[in-house]
């Protein structure tokens, strides 16, 4: 408040060459403060989760819902709503169906329609054929600025991530798509910071990136210093997280997308799991040491190769949570029974792989393309990785998808990273979860 008034009479002093230089003077202030003190404006983070109706753990953790966080969102938005986005079907209009559970996902679209009314609101899409249009129709006709990002054409991958950008200052990153599913029949993880507009700031570069490709239909190299950051793996931003001192960064996928000091998607992954001392947990839809959409596919071993090496050389403990569902590709399972079988006590090798069913009642199994643990993070005894990316070469080459790292190492009382490990121990261990068998078929498992 102070910088600000004295802003105001520098802007209204007489002389104007000492008018300029002090406002450069407190302009820059303004940044350092806010950005290096933030105990003048707390930062929040809060781990969010959509857990699947009908689904009960025995254990005390849980986390605020995904869906509390985005209406929490809109309701402080004052200046501007930005999204990412990979597709729209929040309504169950979209899906052809009449589920009660799609109430959540429809009261998010009024509401997102209700502001594109009142204040800037950008939401930038994958451009899929035969995705349905509807909500991105009443969005536009509602005010807000729809753009679509031909990821096909520009490196043929998708638009894969998902998060928000608010007033410029709190952000959503995680793995719920903007889909009713999202919120009631998939489960997901995501984080919200609220209060930090150093790190929102960031994540808007990355929205205004996809923002510039969506309207010239081609990605600039280099790109613009504008897009530049300074926060990556080497200079995190340092900033207490609910008050623990942290140090944070967000990465970006693919590698083209990364302007100057942006930490690539992949480099982000496998400094994590190298850094890693005690463990490794890692919970994600699809795990592949392979591409899944190059034609052909291709064999790509990269954080395969990283995760074998952090237990054989530093005798590190893993353990993978992968989704098992009707749509998993048939050929993971080998690869993890592969990677399981690296696990012999007299050699020091821990590593485990199990399996994660959502359980589905008939009624709940005839919705389409629900009931799956959708997750797409990692934590390690320092780091927490919040991402958006299935786990297999396509999504690091040429999907775009971001990440946001928390390095809670040299704190004594690491909240973000004890939070998510028991959110992994919690699954891990529940009733939900089974080891990868040796004999098992894919088909008869999930
Ligand atoms: C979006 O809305 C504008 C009016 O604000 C309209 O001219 C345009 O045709 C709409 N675009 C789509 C794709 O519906
Ligand atoms: C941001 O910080 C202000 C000032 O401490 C506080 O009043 C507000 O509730 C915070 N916003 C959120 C969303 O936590
Ligand atoms: C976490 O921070 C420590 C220093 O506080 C650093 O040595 C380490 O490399 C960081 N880890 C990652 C994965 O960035
Ligand atoms: C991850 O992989 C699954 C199965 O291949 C696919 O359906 C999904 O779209 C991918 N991306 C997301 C949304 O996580
Ligand atoms: C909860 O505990 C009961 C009793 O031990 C067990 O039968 C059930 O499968 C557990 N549920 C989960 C989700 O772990």
């Amino acid at each position: 408040i102070v910088l600000k008034k004295m802003t105001l009479c520098a802007w209204k002093s007489k002389n104007k060459q000492s008018r300029v230089s002090l406002l450069i003077v407190l302009l820059y202030l303004e940044t350092v403060m806010v950005c290096h003190f933030p105990v003048l404006l707390p930062v929040r983070i809060v781990l969010v989760e959509s857990i699947p109706e009908g689904m009960e753990f025995n254990s005390s953790t849980s986390s605020p819902s995904i869906f509390q966080a985005w209406v929490r969102l809109m309701s402080e938005a004052r200046s501007s709503v930005d999204i990412a986005s990979f597709y729209w079907t929040l309504t169950n209009e979209d899906t052809s169906t009449h589920e009660p559970s799609a109430s959540q996902g429809e009261e998010v679209l009024k509401r997102l329609a209700e502001l594109s009314g009142k204040l800037p609101v950008r939401i930038a899409v994958d451009s899929q054929e035969g995705k349905p249009q509807a909500d991105l129709k009443l969005l536009n006709d509602s005010g807000a600025d729809v753009r679509t990002v031909n990821m096909r054409a520009l490196t043929t991958g998708v638009l894969h991530t998902k998060f928000w950008v608010v007033d410029k200052t709190h952000i959503y990153i995680g793995s719920a798509n903007m889909d009713w599913r999202s919120l009631t029949q998939v489960k997901e993880l995501g984080a919200v910071v609220y209060n930090c507009s150093c790190l929102a700031s960031d994540l808007e570069k990355i929205f205004e990136a996809y923002w510039l490709v969506g309207g010239s239909e081609s990605i600039p190299s280099p790109w613009p210093s504008s897009f530049s950051t300074l926060y990556n793996k080497d200079t995190p931003l340092q900033l207490p997280l609910n008050s623990t001192p942290s140090s944070v960064y967000l990465s970006s996928s693919p590698q083209s997308f990364c302007a100057a000091g942006r930490t690539p998607d992949l480099q982000s992954l496998l400094s994590v799991i190298d850094d890693a001392e005690e463990f490794i947990y890692i919970a994600v839809m699809n795990y592949l040491p392979t591409t899944e959409y190059t034609h052909p596919k291709r064999y790509w071993a990269d954080i395969d190769t990283q995760l074998r090496r952090s237990a054989y050389e530093r005798k590190v403990k893993v353990r993978l949570l992968i989704s098992c569902w009707p749509h998993s590709p048939p050929v993971m399972l080998p690869f993890l029974k592969s990677l399981a079988s690296v696990h012999d006590y007299r050699n020091k090798l821990d590593v485990q792989v199990r399996l994660f069913t959502v359980p589905a009642d008939p009624r709940q199994k005839a919705i389409p393309y629900a009931r799956v643990n959708h997750n797409k993070y990692m934590v390690t005894d320092k780091v927490a990785y919040i991402g958006t990316s299935n786990w297999s070469g396509d999504y690091f080459l040429n999907t775009a998808g971001s990440a946001l790292v928390v390095n809670q190492t040299d704190s004594p009382d690491p909240t973000v990273q004890s939070q998510l490990k028991a959110v992994f121990e919690r699954d891990w261990n529940s009733a939900y979860s089974a080891p990868v068998r040796h004999g098992a078929n894919l088909k008869h498992v999930c």
